[in-house]
């Protein structure tokens, strides 16, 4: 069992939305390599991601060149089971931490992405039928054959990440959080990874785009601040949003989810800057529409 302790870069690269990206598989191993050279060496899929099918995509592009493999880590999750052509058997959405889905679904994953392990394996959704002495065990098992290095869950409750962290040591909860969306501040999620020293992933930092593209009241709002922080601290307004999410003390990591290498840079730039606590303030009124009590 592999006990070195995670390594992931300070921005991950989202690959949720590459099976829209339409690329070939050279020119998805072009875009991994310009991630690596910029320093974004951690990758974000899911078994789920494009209907079942990133994986592969992403997988096809290391087999171009399969040393590439050795300068990234791969985060993977399971647990989700979508109704889709790829999966027939399928008739509802559903959950499943059983032993039987989640072995399987490492073994899909490694296949699809041409390696012998994943670095960190997230469990997608709480699973409200999950048995957690039996998944601890199957965490156990994969870590000890090698094929997963670390493991998490992604979207749980405070509780719920401790009934499974009691069994089992869990690195990161991925969650969401962005300027447009604010809720782990305040439910007690954050503060379970303060409290326990893990940093969480962040997903949507900038709100899937609505930051940007979004014509509603709060993201109107948000975005003028956001623009007004950028001018005074030299960057765009996308590093300042993700300036915001990096400025909690949980230290989270964001994963960008987008294609373009100067996002990925902007992304970077955020690590940059350190807002101010009535900035940072700013962005959370503005996105409450109301000052703090
Ligand atoms: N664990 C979970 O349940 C969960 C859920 C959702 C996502 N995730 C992970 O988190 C990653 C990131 O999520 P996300 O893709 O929603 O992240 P995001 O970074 O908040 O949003 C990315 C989207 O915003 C667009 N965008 C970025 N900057 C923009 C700008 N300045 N103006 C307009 N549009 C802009 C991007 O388009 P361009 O490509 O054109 O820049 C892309 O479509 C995913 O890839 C996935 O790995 C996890």
């Amino acid at each position: 069992m592999d006990q070195s302790p995670l390594m992931l870069s300070p921005v991950v690269a989202g690959v949720w939305r590459m099976a829209d990206w339409k690329w070939s598989a050279a020119e998805r191993l072009r875009w991994i390599e310009q991630c690596l050279d910029l320093g974004i060496t951690s990758f974000d899929h899911a078994d789920i991601y494009g209907g079942y099918t990133v994986e592969q995509l992403f997988g096809e592009a290391l087999a171009l060149a399969p040393r590439t493999r050795q300068r990234l880590q791969i985060v993977s999750k399971c647990g989700i089971g979508l109704v889709h052509p790829n999966r027939p058997h399928h008739h509802v959405k559903f959950y499943d931490t059983s032993r039987a889905h989640v072995v399987a679904s490492v073994e899909n994953s490694l296949r699809a992405l041409h390696t012998d392990h994943i670095d960190l394996l997230l469990i997608h959704r709480p699973d409200p039928l999950m048995d957690p002495d039996e998944l601890a065990e199957t965490f156990r098992g994969l870590q000890q054959s090698g094929k997963v290095l670390h493991v998490g869950v992604s979207n749980h409750t405070p509780s719920q990440f401790q009934l499974l962290n009691r069994r089992h040591p869990l690195v990161t909860n991925q969650i969401e959080l962005s300027a447009l969306q604010m809720r782990a501040l305040s439910d007690g999620t954050l503060d379970q990874c303060r409290d326990l020293g893990i940093r969480p992933m962040i997903w949507s930092p900038l709100g899937g785009g609505r930051l940007f593209t979004s014509q509603d009241e709060q993201a109107l709002r948000v975005r003028g601040v956001l623009q007004r922080l950028a001018l005074e601290h030299g960057v765009t307004p996308t590093a300042i949003a993700l300036a915001w999410v990096m400025r909690h003390p949980s230290r989270p990591i964001p994963i960008t989810g987008s294609r373009r290498v100067e996002a990925l840079q902007d992304a970077l730039a955020a690590l940059r800057v350190r807002l101010e606590p009535q900035d940072w303030f700013e962005v959370w009124q503005a996105s409450m529409g109301h000052p703090v009590a």
